[in-house]
């Protein structure tokens, strides 16, 4: 099956999504897009250097430019009730204390936010604001500064370490992944609008309303009802919107100093050291094992960079205990800080690095052995249970995605000895590499507002990131009601409407498709108590007894007892029928494990003149539990395996080491795969419900589709060249 060309194939009919006529008629609004009375605009001023004191900050020059309001900065400021010591400051664990520190720990660190009328007259005022530093010494070189930390243990240690030293094949490598940038395409931006004195309301780009709306509580010492935050749209986020940062509190700061609302939106450049990155790292692996392909033991160790101020730790070695029966491992972890920005989680955080080395290090494993890659993982996979927990999975189809994949790819053809296949001056070769994430549901809530005419709308306060939860919910709303598509409208991304987690950690739809049954059942049983004053038998129904059409209720089975919405609404004289409803784990936790996993297999061409990687053909297979809309779910697959290409060819933020600046920080300097980059990626889904997880069988899915996508491309990197990189990003110069 190819990407989008097998829309006859699917369970449920494709409408397209939601939000696609908002998108394409620009009428939907990104967070910087909203219209507010007395608008005015701040932009940041930032540090110049990577470490010191702030000295003094002169404003004279920028105080007489045209159209300046005010410049908050640590010496006038709004109180922050959190920030009130430093205690205070590290229980908050906000991270940088925007505004109320003179400490500079890295280059690019807000010190002034300077507020005028227009953001031209900003722009230019904060040009003229002028700092002077005390200089201190900086380390911005990972590479160099993680030797002079130590390893701690990360995770129980299981069997013995001494038991399979002397097993007869082993791999000891190491492997270095570069830091990432998330580069969403909407910048990230924040209006701030303190529309009475303690009530304040957030226009801002995010991955989680109501995770906004709590830190910010908790800062102003404010009740979490008295702000409002809104998060309608969201041009990606690829986990940059799952921590709340500086530049949001500095645009609140601002707004409170000034009394008007302020609208923040950073540049690119900003965005590279203002919303998180994934993290440069560094692993060893040492694997061991016997004759016959069984893994006999291993040893992950991972660093990962962090700011100075945040020690992020990406949890690189926690994939490790995941996928395989390892029965002897060890794992240990450590952070480096640095002075830089701190990183945060994404795309398929920690384990996507993590994987790059355990499926690298079983790469080059499955050669020494000379065993297929296919079968040395056939071999080792933990397919019964969980190794981490010994929980059985609840479903884990990785061996089927396996089979499938090596149909797609034509794994047959897959030279065994590297480098033995040519195209004039190409070398070609195939690899593969799987991945596996957690899955879970969290606590979530939805809720429906029905009108007399049939029309109901469904909210929840969960953000959409580009994933299409809106588009699923929609799905399973229809699938659990009989209500048409066409009569359900979406709500989401605002903390007014019912609470839920952050979209993240690929929990969006698993957490929120069991609050849409809880909801849908909510409504169903709300009509029934209605119709029962009509009709009596409607009086004990059960939800599952029950179907909703577009124009009434009735009796699942028969179709019989139909009562119409008109008839209910006009009987008990309702304007509206409201219900809310909420699901999370519960017993379920305890008896079983839940993963997604994929398997992912590429060809490549490597060209033997240039060094350039063709990928010529990508198949990604999927096991995510029921799939809801094949549409946006191959889609979501699609774009985390183009993700996978930039992190193995061409993803790395460039640290001066000598001046701590970031280069080549904006989308000219920084490299990620690009349409032209890639082929049509190939997805497939195994597509069988998880019962267990959540009422709609639905795992999750964005993680799994690039964990395991850049070491599929090594591996077949390999495979065509005989050159094994460990090293991430592969660039054309490291051919010769
Ligand atoms: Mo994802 S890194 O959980 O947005």
């Amino acid at each position: 099956m190819g990407f989008f060309d097998n829309e006859t194939d699917f369970v449920m009919p494709v409408d397209g999504r939601v939000e696609a006529i908002a998108k394409v008629k620009g009428q939907g609004k990104y967070s910087a897009e909203y219209k507010v009375d007395h608008l005015c605009y701040g932009v940041l001023v930032t540090s110049e250097i990577a470490s010191g004191t702030i000295k003094s900050i002169n404003t004279d020059a920028a105080k007489q430019a045209e159209g300046l309001i005010d410049i908050v900065s640590h010496l006038k400021k709004p109180a922050v009730p959190g920030f009130a010591s430093e205690a205070k400051i590290k229980e908050s664990k906000f991270g940088l204390p925007v505004f109320h520190t003179d400490k500079i720990y890295f280059k690019g660190q807000p010190v002034a936010l300077v507020i005028a009328e227009t953001l031209e007259e900003a722009t230019y005022a904060a040009s003229l604001v002028k700092v002077e530093y005390s200089i201190e010494s900086f380390e911005v070189d990972f590479t160099k500064a993680k030797n002079s930390v130590e390893l701690k243990p990360a995770g129980k240690e299981r069997g013995d370490e001494k038991s399979w030293s002397n097993s007869p094949f082993s791999i000891d490598q190491e492997y270095n992944i570069a830091a990432e940038i998330h580069n969403p395409m909407e910048m990230h931006a924040t209006i701030a609008d303190w529309y009475e004195d303690n009530k304040l309301r957030l226009y801002d780009k995010n991955q989680g309303v109501n995770s906004v709306q709590k830190t910010f509580a908790g800062l102003f010492e404010i009740p979490v009802d008295n702000i409002q935050v809104i998060s309608e749209f969201v041009g990606g986020g690829f986990g940059s919107g799952l921590k709340v940062w500086p530049h949001a509190l500095a645009a609140i700061l601002g707004a409170k100093q000034v009394k008007r609302p302020v609208k923040l939106m950073l540049t690119r450049p900003q965005m590279f050291h203002s919303v998180g990155y994934r993290p440069a790292s560094w692993q060893r692996i040492k694997l061991g094992a016997g004759q016959d392909g069984k893994v006999t033991g291993v040893l992950h160790q991972a660093k990962n960079g962090c700011a100075i101020y945040d020690p992020f730790s990406d949890g690189i070695t926690r994939v490790t205990r995941l996928i395989y029966q390892f029965d002897n491992l060890k794992t240990e972890n450590a952070v480096v800080p640095l002075n830089l920005s701190a990183p945060t989680w994404m795309r398929g955080p920690g384990d996507c690095t993590g994987d790059f080395a355990v499926e690298s290090a079983m790469d080059e494993l499955s050669y020494k052995l000379k065993i297929d890659p296919v079968q040395l993982r056939y071999k080792n996979l933990a397919s019964e249970k969980n190794p981490e927990t010994g929980l059985p999975w609840s479903t884990n189809y990785l061996k089927e995605a396996i089979a499938k994949g090596s149909e797609m790819i034509g794994w047959n053809l897959r030279p065994g000895n590297p480098g033995s296949i040519s195209e004039g001056e190409w070398k070609i070769g195939y690899g593969m590499a799987v991945g596996m994430w957690n899955a879970g549901r969290n606590k979530a809530s939805a809720g429906i507002k029905m009108t007399k005419d049939g029309n109901i709308v469904l909210q929840t306060a969960m953000t959409d990131i580009g994933t299409g939860t809106g588009t699923g919910m929609q799905n399973i709303m229809h699938e659990t009601s009989g209500i048409s598509k066409n009569k359900i409208a979406i709500e989401l991304g605002n903390s007014d409407l019912p609470p839920a987690g952050t979209q993240g950690g690929s929990t969006g739809l698993s957490s929120i498709s069991g609050a849409v049954v809880a909801v849908s059942d909510a409504l169903k049983l709300k009509l029934a108590e209605y119709a029962a004053q009509t009709n009596s038998k409607f009086k004990n129904a059960i939800a599952k007894d029950i179907i909703l059409s577009d124009t009434g209720i009735s009796f699942q089975r028969s179709g019989e007892n139909f009562i119409s919405y008109q008839d209910i609404f006009t009987k008990s004289n309702l304007k509206t029928i409201e219900v809310e409803a909420s699901s999370e784990a519960g017993e379920e936790k305890k008896k079983f494990s839940f993963c997604s996993s994929a398997a992912h297999f590429c060809k490549v061409k490597v060209n033997t003149k240039t060094g350039k990687v063709v990928i010529d053909k990508m198949v990604v297979v999927v096991d995510g539990g029921k799939i809801i809309n094949e549409k946006p779910a191959a889609n979501q697959i699609s774009g985390a395996a183009v993700g996978g290409i930039g992190m193995a060819l061409m993803e790395k933020m460039y640290v001066d080491a000598k001046l701590g600046s970031l280069v080549a920080n904006d989308l000219a300097g920084y490299h990620f795969a690009v349409n032209a980059d890639a082929p049509i990626i190939e997805v497939s889904f195994i597509n069988k419900p998880d019962l267990n997880l959540n009422p709609s069988g639905a795992k999750g899915l964005g993680e799994v589709g690039i964990i395991g996508a850049a070491p599929a491309i090594a591996n077949a990197i390999y495979n065509a060249t005989g050159k094994r990189f460990r090293n991430l990003p592969i660039t054309p110069d490291q051919f010769f």
